[in-house]
C-alpha cells in the first residue's frame, strides 16, 4: 500500500514479528517516460537507486520477502523495469491493475484498464515474451461494472500467470461497499490460474471462512487490517505487541526521517491508520492529526501506547 507498507514499516514489522507474513507486494512502481533512460544511463544511479528504493535487495534484506509491483502499461517501460527487477533477483512481479485512484484510472492504468480487454490483451502480447520473471496480476472485479471481470478473464486465461490476485470491489466503488463475493465466486472457476483472495479480511476467521466457502482459493492477501490490528496474523489481538510495534515504528519514522517536517508528515500518514490499532476514540485521534508539532504529537502518541 502506498506510503504504508513500504520498507520502513515491513522492516519493523519483521522485527517485532518475525515470519508473520510470508510474502508482501510492494507499493507499486510507476512506470515513468523516461524510466527507460533512468535504467541505462549510468550518470543517472542515484535518481534509479531513489526510484528503487524500496525494492533494493540490500535494503530488505531481514525483511519480509517482497514481490514488487509495477503500475502502467506502456510496453518497453514494462519489459525494462522488470527484467531489471529480475537482474536483482525477483523471479516475480506484479501488475497493478486494481488502483482505484482517479488520477491514475483516468489514463487507462489501474483498474482504468478494465473495461478494455484487448488493451490489456495488448499489453500482454508484447509484455510476456520479452519478460524475464513471471507475472502476477492482482485487479478488482472491474471499473464501473462487474461484468468487465468476465470479459478480461477468457484474456488473461490465454498467458502463464503466475497468480491472480483479486479484490471483488469496482474501482469507482474505491473502498466503499463491500466485497462482493458473489461475482467473485461466479468467477472463481473461470480462472485457470492460481486466485489469491483480498478485501475486508479482518481476522484469521475471515480467512477460514472464505477458504471453505470458495476451496479454489489458493491464498490470502491482507490490506488495511495489517494497520488497523498488527496481530492480525498472529490470530489474535495482542495489545502489548500492538503497541510495541507502534512504537518502534515511530522510533524509525524519527531515525530515518530527513526533516522534522517529514518525520511529522510520515507520522500523520500512518497515525489516519494505526490510531484503530488502539482502544482509543476518534475524536482522541484527530486531536493527534491537529497537532502541528512533532514533540506534541510523540507526547501523545507515547501516551496511547505507553
Ligand atoms: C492507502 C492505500 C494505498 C494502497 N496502495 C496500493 C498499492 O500500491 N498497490 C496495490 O496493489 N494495492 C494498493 N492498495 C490496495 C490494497 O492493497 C488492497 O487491495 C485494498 O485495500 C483491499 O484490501 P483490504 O480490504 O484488505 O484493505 C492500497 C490501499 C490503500 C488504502
Amino acid at each position: 500500500m502506498q506510503g504504508l507498507t513500504e520498507l520502513l514499516f515491513r522492516r519493523v514489522y519483521e522485527e517485532c514479528f518475525p515470519g508473520a507474513i510470508r510474502l508482501a507486494v510492494t507499493p507499486f512502481l510507476s512506470l515513468t517516460h523516461n524510466l527507460h533512460n533512468l535504467l541505462n544511463d549510468k550518470s543517472q544511479s542515484t535518481t534509479l537507486r531513489h526510484y528503487l528504493r524500496d525494492v533494493l535487495p540490500e535494503a530488505n534484506v531481514g525483511s519480509i520477502p517482497i514481490t514488487p509491483q509495477i503500475l502502467g502499461k506502456e510496453p518497453e517501460e514494462f519489459i525494462a523495469l522488470g527484467n531489471r527487477l529480475y537482474d536483482m533477483g525477483y523471479s516475480e512481479v506484479n501488475w497493478n491493475i486494481g488502483c482505484p485512484m482517479r488520477n491514475i484510472t483516468g489514463k487507462h492504468r489501474g483498474s482504468g484498464i478494465l473495461p478494455y480487454p484487448e488493451e490489456v490483451r495488448a499489453v500482454l502480447d508484447a509484455v510476456m515474451p520479452e519478460l524475464k520473471p513471471q507475472l502476477s496480476v492482482k485487479m478488482r472485479i472491474g471499473l464501473r461494472q462487474k461484468e468487465e471481470i468476465f470479459q478480461l478473464v477468457p484474456v488473461l486465461n490465454d498467458y502463464p500467470l503466475a497468480s491472480v490476485t483479486i479484490h471483488p470491489r469496482l474501482g469507482r466503488q474505491q473502498y466503499t461497499g463491500v466485497p462482493d463475493m458473489e461475482t467473485f465466486g461466479q468467477v472463481l472457476p473461470l480462472i485457470k490460474h492460481p486466485v489469491i483472495y483480498n478485501g475486508d479480511i479482518r481476522t484469521v476467521a475471515d480467512i477460514k471462512q472464505i477458504k471453505e466457502m470458495y476451496p479454489k482459493v489458493s491464498d490470502f492477501m491482507v490490506g488495511r487490517w495489517i494497520l488497523y490490528t498488527p496481530t492480525l496474523p498472529l490470530g489474535k489481538i495482542d495489545m502489548k505487541l500492538t503497541k510495541q510495534f507502534i512504537g518502534r515504528l515511530m522510533e524509525e519514522i524519527r531515525r530515518t526521517a530527513p526533516t522534522q517536517e517529514s518525520a511529522l508528515r510520515k507520522t500523520k500518514e500512518y497515525w489516519c491508520m494505526l490510531w484503530r490499532a488502539l482502544p482509543i476514540s476518534e475524536a482522541e485521534a484527530r486531536k493527534v492529526l491537529r497537532e502541528q508539532e512533532l514533540t506534541a504529537v510523540d507526547k501523545m502518541i507515547y501516551t496511547f501506547i505507553q
